[in-house]
């Protein structure tokens, strides 16, 4: 190495550098301040789309550039206009004391808002440099609880893929355990613990992977495993909700 920096170094920086800002974005999101007692909330579009922390090639040829700016500029952007599209709905059905529609407004705000938490948290679990066995933190959780961590692939592997029809992997913190925990989440919010703490999510909708795998979602999951997860974030997100 000649010191200079190759294009991964770039790529590895910026998304560093991006992570960190959409993490600082997402945390600001999630608390904003709140309404005055008994007052309506002044709440308009509260979801926004974050930027992609990468370039849309960054993580070739795992993933194509096409396959990351169609998830990215449709189908996650789809699920923050569906999440705020839902909040006004119900703010409107409050204002004029309508009731019929309440239910459903509710289920789409609860499909759209827990897609658009899941996908933020999906680009940053990926990295250009990632993949491989953890080191850190949440690694020696995983190695205590499962044995070792490939038995906690194995099992991971085994229940992320089997979600009928679209989903999600997800490897939670389950805080009243105190264990990890793996759910099948079927479509954004579907079959979770209630309370646990997503710490490592993988989308299996085929939006996700099919332009490069077909229907090979299991050949997508041991790639997406072996060499994009970014274990450095699980553990920045481990330290968050456990201290
Ligand atoms: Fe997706």
């Amino acid at each position: 190495m000649d010191g200079s920096l190759t294009r991964r170094d770039v790529l590895r920086r910026a998304s560093l550098a991006a992570g960190v800002a959409a993490a600082g974005a997402m945390a600001s999101a999630q608390t904003p301040d709140p309404p005055a007692a008994g007052s309506e909330p002044m709440v308009v579009s509260p979801y926004t789309l974050p930027p992609l922390p990468y370039a849309y090639d960054a993580l070739e040829p795992y993933l194509g550039a096409r396959t990351l700016e169609l998830h990215h500029d449709t189908h996650h952007a789809g699920y923050v206009r569906g999440a705020n599209e839902a909040v006004s709905n119900l703010v409107e059905a409050r204002r004029t004391g309508s009731t019929s529609m309440a239910g459903e407004y509710a289920a789409k705000l609860a499909f759209h808002a827990s897609g658009h938490v899941l996908h933020t948290l999906y680009w940053e679990n990926m990295a250009p440099d990632g993949g491989g066995a953890p080191q850190g933190r949440v690694g020696g959780m995983i190695r205590r609880q499962f044995g070792s961590y490939d038995a906690f692939v194995k099992q991971f592997k085994a229940i992320g893929t089997s979600v009928e029809g679209s989903g999600w992997g997800v490897l939670a913190y389950e805080p009243r355990g105190g264990l990890l925990v793996i759910a099948p989440v079927k479509n954004h919010e579907n079959v979770v613990v209630m309370g646990m703490e997503p710490l490592l999510v993988v989308d299996v909708w085929e939006h996700a992977y099919y332009l490069d795998y077909q229907s090979d979602r299991g050949k997508y999951f041991d790639v997406w495993m072996e060499h994009l997860v970014s274990w450095p974030a699980v553990d920045q997100r481990l330290a968050a909700v456990v201290r």
